[in-house]
């Protein structure tokens, strides 16, 4: 598995693998979940490709973007043991040059919900997964279920935008407990794993 740190670079070498290509985007801390969503890819395309990109633009102020963890050795184990041809880890100056002064604005399902709690989350998110796919050129996009309103804004505005790559949602996986696989899971002590897995038997 090759990884490219240069936009340039990744955009020439995905021009050559196999069709149809599939892509996962992750902000690292690759865990169960994002292996779901590469075999899912695996089983419907020729090639399949991921990046990590811990997006500050999606971070509200006080979230944890400093912290949000980076093990990007053992992710990218991760991803070559899961069989994925290239990953694409690009530096926050890749993906944003000091020129860079572009947003998106999702409407439709961005308000609300997530929306109220973390305003102009939906905005970062947009932006770098439109920025993300456009470089990429890929034929499907995979994104799990368990983030359901990022997944609703993110085919909202693909489609608005006429980006063309389809979005495929795969199952939320869950550890033995119940509760979605997460890399913000770490977070939780004892206490609130046990209250957080109360959202799964309510559903
Ligand atoms: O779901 C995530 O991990 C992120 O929001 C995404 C889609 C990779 C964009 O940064």
């Amino acid at each position: 598995m090759i990884q490219y740190h240069a936009a340039g670079d990744w955009a020439r070498a995905l021009i050559d693998l196999p069709r149809p290509l599939g892509i996962v985007l992750t902000m690292g801390a690759i865990h169960a979940g994002h292996i779901r969503l590469i075999e899912e890819a695996k089983d419907e395309c020729s090639s399949v490709v991921a990046t990590i990109f811990v997006n500050p633009k999606q971070f509200g102020v006080g979230e944890d973007l400093n912290n949000y963890p980076r093990p990007i050795s053992a992710d990218i184990n991760l991803l070559e043991q899961s069989g994925v041809d290239a990953v694409f880890c690009p530096s926050v100056d890749e993906i944003y040059p000091e020129s860079f002064s572009t947003s998106i604005k999702p409407g439709g399902p961005a308000f609300r919900f997530e929306a109220d709690q973390r305003p102009g989350h939906f905005d970062g998110v947009s932006t770098v997964v439109v920025k993300l796919l456009n470089q990429a050129r890929a034929d499907r996009a995979y994104f799990g279920r368990k983030d359901a309103q990022q997944v609703a804004v993110i085919k909202h505005v693909l489609s608005d935008l006429s980006v063309p790559t389809s979005v495929v949602v795969v199952p939320t996986a869950r550890d033995r407990d119940g509760l979605a696989i997460s890399s913000r899971n770490q977070y939780l002590s004892d206490s609130d794993r046990a209250r957080a897995i109360n959202l799964f038997r309510a559903l």
